[in-house]
């Protein structure tokens, strides 16, 4: 199979242990070479001059390594070649600063869309921007919620709500943009379930094949919400980090754009949405303390980047929320590499009923700690039972259900307010990333009907009356 890419690009070997690798970093800095914006994107993986102006609405320069900071052309490619660190996209931050502010974000479209001026924007053609309406989410306050755990301030970001039940949405909402900008005709991923769906419904939007590979045990609703689009589920015997090394290959030899591995420094973009959308419903402030569930740790380190860009461009005063991180103990090595002290994660075989988080070797977990580290957060994690029950407390108390993730992030909330990690003043954000109707199997055997009766009044009475 030829590695030749349409835009005369080559993918790259991965090189890495699970192609999972993507970096944080405090705010956007300038670029130290540009790539072209001339709508060509130029053969060869080097570039070597200053070119063109931005045309309007393109936001990205290149691409950066995040360890030797040697920068690369804009293409499907996520590892350096010169020490296969992970590459990061480099904004055109001059141009950036010199359009947004929040007026011109309250004018723009309800979905994630709204901040295009800070997410990876590759092309001006507006065909190239693939919309389900993902985004802009209910941020609510949770004052029963946090009645029941002794926060006084406690708010729900509700991610429950997008096209496909999961904050997935919002991370292929930029691979599949870039994909199209960059004249890749295949969408692929490597999925622990929600992602799947997410691609397949962007893809079918799109007009573009899928082929989405999930470990072959998945939860029924993640496999069928994913087929259901019509993409090509591909079940995989293995784990997520055996799936996930299968389709670093597969990228290599088909030329596909996988959204989490060779599409992977625009796709992680994706996350910062939650973190913009969480000030601008606050007014423009930030929170205190942000809760978040971690899988590769992509997510909790885009959040954080986001805060620190949004200070960078003026749009919020200097604050640094506090950042912690939600494991389930069945797969828990960032919170286990956290409470070691250490930011070396040592990997694990999941075995945890939340699923969708059981990366057993996340590559941006080294990251993810140093997060909470730099900011005084903390990581977390909880046993199977609590994360149950989590999911039963947010749904009893504030009217969202949430897939298992969500229960690990409630569980976890929970732990660090009873344990004073958490003040009771503090101003909290949980991040409930996907939706219950995804995991029922959790709660089968744990809830069901509470009477069961015949169709007539006196049984009903009978059952009532207990
Ligand atoms: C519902 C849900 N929440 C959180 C995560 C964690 O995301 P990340 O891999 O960015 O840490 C995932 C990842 O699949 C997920 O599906
Ligand atoms: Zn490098």
């Amino acid at each position: 199979m030829s590695e030749d890419h349409p835009c005369g690009l080559q993918f790259l070997s991965d090189g890495l242990p699970d192609g999972e690798a993507v970096g944080v970093f405090g705010g956007l800095q300038p670029a130290t070479r540009r790539a072209p914006h001339d709508g060509t994107m130029r053969t060869g993986r080097h570039m070597t001059a200053a070119t063109t102006e931005a045309p309007s609405g393109v936001t990205v320069e290149g691409l950066r390594c995040r360890e030797c900071r040697e920068q690369e052309a804009i293409g499907p490619s996520h590892v350096c070649s010169f020490c296969f660190g992970p590459l990061e996209v480099v904004y055109d931050t001059a141009g950036i600063a010199g359009r947004v502010s929040r007026e011109r974000i309250a004018a723009g479209p309800a979905s994630l869309w709204r901040y295009a001026d800070l997410l990876p924007v590759l092309s001006a053609d507006p065909a190239h921007r693939i919309d389900l309406g993902t985004g802009f989410t209910p941020l609510r306050p949770a004052p029963r919620l946090g009645a029941r755990l002794g926060l006084d301030d406690l708010w729900i970001k509700d991610d429950t709500r997008n096209p496909s039940g999961s904050f997935k949405d919002r991370v292929v909402t930029m691979a599949i943009s870039a994909a199209r900008a960059l004249g890749l005709d295949t969408i692929a991923c490597a999925s622990t379930g929600n992602l799947a769906g997410a691609v397949s419904a962007h893809a079918a939007q799109a007009g573009m094949p899928a082929y989405v590979f999930i470990p072959r045990d998945l939860e029924r609703g993640k496999i069928l919400g994913a087929a259901v689009y019509g993409a090509n589920v591909v079940a995989v015997d293995g784990n997520y980090d055996d799936v996930n090394r299968l389709c670093a290959e597969v990228a290599d030899a088909r030329g596909w754009g996988f959204a989490n591995v060779n599409l992977r420094p625009f796709y992680a973009e994706g996350s910062k949405s939650i973190g913009f959308e969480i000030a601008e419903q606050l007014d423009w402030t930030l929170p205190d303390h942000v809760v978040i569930p971690i899988a590769s740790g992509s997510m909790l380190t885009k959040i954080h980047k986001a805060f620190g860009e949004l200070q960078d461009f003026g749009l919020v005063d200097d604050a640094t929320p506090r950042i912690s991180g939600a494991q389930a103990t069945g797969c828990s090595p960032v919170a286990e590499a956290f409470e070691r002290d250490s930011l070396d994660i040592r990997p694990q075989k999941p075995d945890t009923i939340a699923r969708s988080l059981a990366i057993g070797n996340p590559a941006d977990g080294y990251y993810a700690v140093k997060v909470a580290n730099e900011t005084g957060g903390t990581i977390g994690h909880v046993p199977d039972r609590e994360i149950v029950d989590g999911m039963r407390l947010l749904a009893e108390t504030e009217g969202v259900f949430a897939e298992t993730a969500g229960g690990v992030t409630v569980a976890n909330l929970k732990r660090f307010a009873e344990s004073g990690r958490i003040g009771r003043d503090e101003r909290v954000v949980a991040v409930i990333s996907g939706n219950g109707y995804k995991t029922l199997e959790a709660l089968e055997g744990h809830i069901g009907p509470t009477f069961e009766v015949t169709p007539t009044l006196d049984d009903l009475d009978r059952a009532l009356a207990g």
